[in-house]
């Protein structure tokens, strides 16, 4: 029969195993079923490791072959726009230049967070020297002389 110090000890055996379990699972653990996730990911043929989560914009870009080449552009007011460009790790650039500029609360992030299926490296891929822009609202810019923390900086 099994008494109640027994179930609580049960209880904290398991509490314990699930602990490790989350701690073992890696911040790039991808699943399809929620199910799968808890399940032991590391070995479930439901889940995957996608190497582009949890890791800087530079460290995205390595993954697919190429390199952010950063450029800071000053505007009349002052704000320091971050654009980048591609770079081959290979090659250098390529020969016909794109521009591509993201849409309204986003960031140039938007253009490479899809894997190789991302834009920005499909047109690398194909010899485009692409460059992404930011707008002056996104965690990619500054200002010469206001911080972000001050109202200021937002009366553009
Ligand atoms: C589930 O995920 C695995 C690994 O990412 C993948 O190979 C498989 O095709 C997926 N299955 C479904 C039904 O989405
Ligand atoms: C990766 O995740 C850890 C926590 O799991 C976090 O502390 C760290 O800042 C993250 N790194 C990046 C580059 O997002
Ligand atoms: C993504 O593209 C890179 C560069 O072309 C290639 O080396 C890699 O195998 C591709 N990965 C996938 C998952 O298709
Ligand atoms: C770049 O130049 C090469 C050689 O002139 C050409 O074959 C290729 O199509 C060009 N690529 C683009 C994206 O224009």
């Amino acid at each position: 029969m099994r008494t109640l110090s027994f179930d609580i000890v049960l209880i904290f055996f398991n509490l314990f195993a699930l602990i490790c379990e989350n701690v073992a699972r890696g911040p790039s653990t991808v699943c399809n079923t929620t199910e799968a996730y808890f399940d032991h990911p590391d070995t479930n043929s439901n889940c995957r490791i996608d190497k582009d989560l949890n890791v800087s914009v530079s460290e995205i870009a390595k993954n697919h072959g190429f390199t952010l080449e950063k450029h800071t552009i000053e505007t009349d007011d002052l704000y320091v726009l971050t654009t980048y460009r591609l770079k081959k790790t290979d090659k250098d650039y390529g020969n016909k230049t794109i521009f591509l500029q993201h849409g309204l609360m986003a960031d140039f992030t938007s253009f490479i967070y899809n894997g190789n299926n991302s834009l920005a490296f499909y047109l690398g891929n194909l010899g485009y020297d692409v460059w992404l822009g930011n707008y002056r609202d996104t965690e990619y810019c500054s200002h010469k002389y206001l911080l972000r923390t001050d109202p200021k900086y937002w009366e553009f």
